[in-house]
């Protein structure tokens, strides 16, 4: 058996601890061993939930558990998460995490201290599987271009905006659907899906950029006159994030962008993300699915599990940063 204890039990972990539970045996089989969620972590433990497992306000009781194999970090945040994912690391724990921006900050440094797996397949595009076609499916090519809508929330405004729907209601929406992060300012801000770049770049290109480094705009500008010109013309209005191999240099940026409408990507509505990854042998490849909600993302954190748990990663090396893949540097951009 491989006991798991979850710091962080909201709208992901919740969604984590039920569908282990719904898909048990399929679990099993494809892990080779019964996964067993044995504690999680949260700030109020009068909260009302939907799951029954031992619960705590200290994370230590997690990370430094003995009987614990791998500490699942769904807390969100940067300071506070990369002090309980280095203190698991530190106590020989299998990570996993979906936090997008502790990753963006601080991936290169935590994957060096780690000596167990480290995996964090839902920190991007939620349930599409995009780590793992980066990092392994793509792995023969020079990644020539990334280019996506990886921010569920803002694809979702933006897709109910042509409907002539204001701003703010839709956002709350989004927030009740569990799309938006605890702070919707990284959604709507752009920030979100700068942190979600900066980990396709750091796999593609082993560039450790952070997002004071890169251009970031977000949709709140955008209004319903934006939306109807744009479809006047034959465009739709989607926030991408955009990684380009210039030469020696990457460019890297997130901005609303006009797109025609016979381009897959203008298609891609609702919560729905799309990804495309052109590499030199493979040519441009696309990914596509639901980029945000607790079953969609859960999906992916429970395939890093079952991942860790087959033994596939030897746990004594963990997933090393390949020294030098290319020499690269960012490009500065001309506003
Ligand atoms: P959430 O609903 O806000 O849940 C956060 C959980 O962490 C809650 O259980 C909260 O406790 C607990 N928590 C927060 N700060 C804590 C602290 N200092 N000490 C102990 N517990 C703490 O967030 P979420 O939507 O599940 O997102 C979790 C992570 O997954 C974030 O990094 C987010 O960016 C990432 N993610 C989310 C989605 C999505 O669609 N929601 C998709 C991909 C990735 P209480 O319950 O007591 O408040
Ligand atoms: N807030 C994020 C989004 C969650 O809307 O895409 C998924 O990472």
């Amino acid at each position: 058996m491989v006991k798991v204890g979850i710091v962080g039990v909201g709208t992901v972990g919740e969604a984590v601890v039920k569908n282990i539970l719904k898909n048990r045996e399929i679990i099993k089989s494809r892990a080779g061993k019964e996964i067993k969620i044995v504690k999680g972590v949260v700030r109020d433990l009068n909260k009302k939930r939907d799951i029954n497992i031992p619960l705590t306000t200290n994370y230590k009781e997690v990370t430094q558990n003995p009987e614990i194999d791998i500490v699942v970090e769904l807390m969100g945040g940067v300071d506070k998460a990369y002090e309980v994912v280095k203190d698991a690391l530190l106590h020989k724990k299998a990570v996993v995490t979906a936090n997008k921006a502790l990753l963006a900050y601080h991936r290169f440094e935590l994957q060096k201290i780690a000596k167990t797996p480290f995996e964090y397949e839902a920190s991007v595009a939620g349930g599409i599987p995009i780590i793992k076609a980066l990092r392994d499916g793509l792995s023969a090519n020079h990644i020539l271009e990334i280019k996506g809508i990886i921010n569920g929330t803002c694809n979702y405004i933006l897709t109910e905006m042509k409907k002539g729907r204001d701003y703010n209601e839709v956002l709350k929406e989004a927030q009740n659907k569990g799309y938006a992060e605890a702070d919707p300012t990284f959604d709507v801000g752009g920030f979100d899906a700068a942190h979600k770049l900066l980990i396709l770049a750091s796999i593609a290109y082993n560039i450790d950029a952070k997002p004071e480094d890169i251009l970031i705009e977000g949709i709140e500008n955008i209004n319903l006159t934006d939306i109807e010109f744009a479809k006047e013309f034959g465009y739709e209005i989607k926030l991408l994030g955009i990684a380009k191999k210039i030469s020696n240099e990457i460019e890297l940026r997130v901005h609303p962008t006009l797109i025609k409408k016979n381009e897959m990507i203008s298609k891609v509505d609702g919560v729905m993300n799309a990804v495309s990854v052109v590499g030199d042998i493979v040519g441009e490849t696309m990914y596509y699915g639901p980029g945000a909600g607790g079953d969609a993302t859960s999906s992916a954190v429970i395939s890093d599990i079952i991942e860790i748990a087959r033994g596939n990663k030897n746990p004594m090396l963990g997933y090393k940063i390949p020294l030098e893949i290319e020499k690269v540097s960012l490009k500065e951009i001309d506003e």
